[in-house]
C-alpha cells in the first residue's frame, strides 16, 4: 500500500514538475524513507509521516533549493560532507583542483597546505584525508562556513585548523616563507555575470562565495600578491578560475611561472604556478 502510494506520489510529481528529474524525486523519496528507519510496513500513521516528509522535500525542491541542501550531504572526492546553506556546494570540477593539488605536494614530507576560502572545508579535508602527514589550514571570511567546516572535520576525524579572516591574513606569522602549497577555489564570478547564473544558485547559495570585483579577478589578484609572503621558494600555488580568465590569470600570476590547466571538458579552469627559487630573486 505504501509503495503504491509513493509510486503515485512520484508520478504526480513528474507530471506537475517536468523540470524535476526523476532521479531527484527518487532521491527525495529515499531520504524521506531513510529518516523513518523504524517504520513498520503498513502502519498508516508512520506512512503518513514519511509521505509528509517527502512532500516537504518536494516542495523545497520545487522552490528551487539545491538537492544537496535538502539532502544535507555532498560527495567530494573520497569524502561525504555535510552541507547546508552556510557554504557553497562543492562542485565536481573542484575535485579536479584537488587532484592537481595532491600532485603538487607529491614527494614532500609533512607539507604545509593552506586552503584559502575553504567554505565547507571540502578541499582542506580532502587534502588531509589523502595526506595524513600534512599540516592543513583552511581560511575563510565567513563564520558560518567555518562552523560547517569544523563540523565536517569533527565528523570525519580529520585534524585541520580553520581560521577566520581575509584571505591569508589569519595565518600565524611563523608560517611566513614556510608554506608548501596554497590551494584556493576563490570567488571569481564578475558582478555583471552574477545575474546570468541559475536562479537556484543566486537564490540559495551565498553570493559572497561566488562574486569578486574587477571582472571576477579581484580576489585572484589579491591571492597572487599575498601568497608571495607565505610560500617557501619553489612552493606551489593553484587556484580555480573562470573559463574565460586563463589569459588574465597568466598575467596576474606572472611571478609564479604560471600555466593553465583544463577541466575534464577541455576548458581553462585552473592556474598553477610556483614561487621563485631564492636564486631567481634579484
Ligand atoms: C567559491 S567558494 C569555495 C568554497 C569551497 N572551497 C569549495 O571549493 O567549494 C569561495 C569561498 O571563499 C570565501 N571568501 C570570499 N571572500 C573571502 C575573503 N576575502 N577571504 C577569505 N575567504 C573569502 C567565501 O566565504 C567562500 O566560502
Amino acid at each position: 500500500m505504501f509503495r503504491h502510494y509513493m509510486e503515485k506520489k512520484v508520478s504526480e510529481l513528474m507530471a506537475q514538475v517536468p523540470d524535476v528529474a526523476d532521479h531527484e524525486a527518487l532521491r527525495l523519496l529515499l531520504l524521506a524513507v531513510d529518516e523513518g528507519a523504524s517504520w513498520p510496513v503498513g502502519d498508516p500513521d508512520v506512512t503518513a509521516e514519511v509521505a509528509g516528509r517527502f512532500e516537504g522535500y518536494v516542495e523545497r525542491r520545487r522552490g528551487g533549493e539545491p538537492l544537496q541542501y535538502i539532502e544535507e550531504t555532498v560527495q567530494f572526492g573520497p569524502l561525504e560532507l555535510h552541507i547546508d546553506s552556510r557554504a557553497l556546494i562543492p562542485r565536481p570540477e573542484t575535485e579536479r583542483l584537488w587532484e592537481l593539488a595532491v600532485d603538487l605536494v607529491k614527494g614532500l614530507d609533512e607539507p604545509t597546505i593552506i586552503d584559502v576560502g575553504t567554505g565547507s572545508g571540502n578541499l582542506a579535508l580532502a587534502m588531509k584525508w589523502i595526506r595524513p602527514d600534512s599540516i592543513v589550514i583552511g581560511c575563510d571570511l565567513s563564520c558560518d562556513a567555518l562552523d560547517l567546516a569544523r563540523e565536517n572535520a569533527a565528523r570525519l576525524g580529520l585534524a585541520v585548523d580553520f581560521l577566520i579572516g581575509d584571505l591569508l591574513d589569519p595565518l600565524p606569522t611563523s608560517l611566513r616563507g614556510e608554506v608548501d602549497l596554497i590551494v584556493s577555489n576563490p570567488p571569481y564570478v564578475a558582478r555583471s555575470e552574477y545575474e546570468g547564473l541559475a536562479a537556484e544558485v543566486r537564490e540559495h547559495e551565498p553570493m559572497e562565495a561566488l562574486v569578486a570585483d574587477t571582472d571576477g579577478l579581484g580576489i585572484l589578484n589579491r591571492i597572487a600578491v599575498g601568497a608571495a609572503d607565505w610560500l617557501r621558494p619553489g612552493a606551489a600555488i593553484i587556484c580555480e578560475i573562470g573559463e574565460t580568465q586563463g589569459l588574465a590569470c597568466l598575467d596576474l600570476f606572472s611571478g609564479y611561472s604560471p600555466r593553465i590547466e583544463e577541466d575534464l571538458t577541455g576548458r581553462d579552469r585552473f592556474v598553477v604556478g610556483s614561487a621563485p627559487m631564492a636564486s631567481d630573486v634579484h
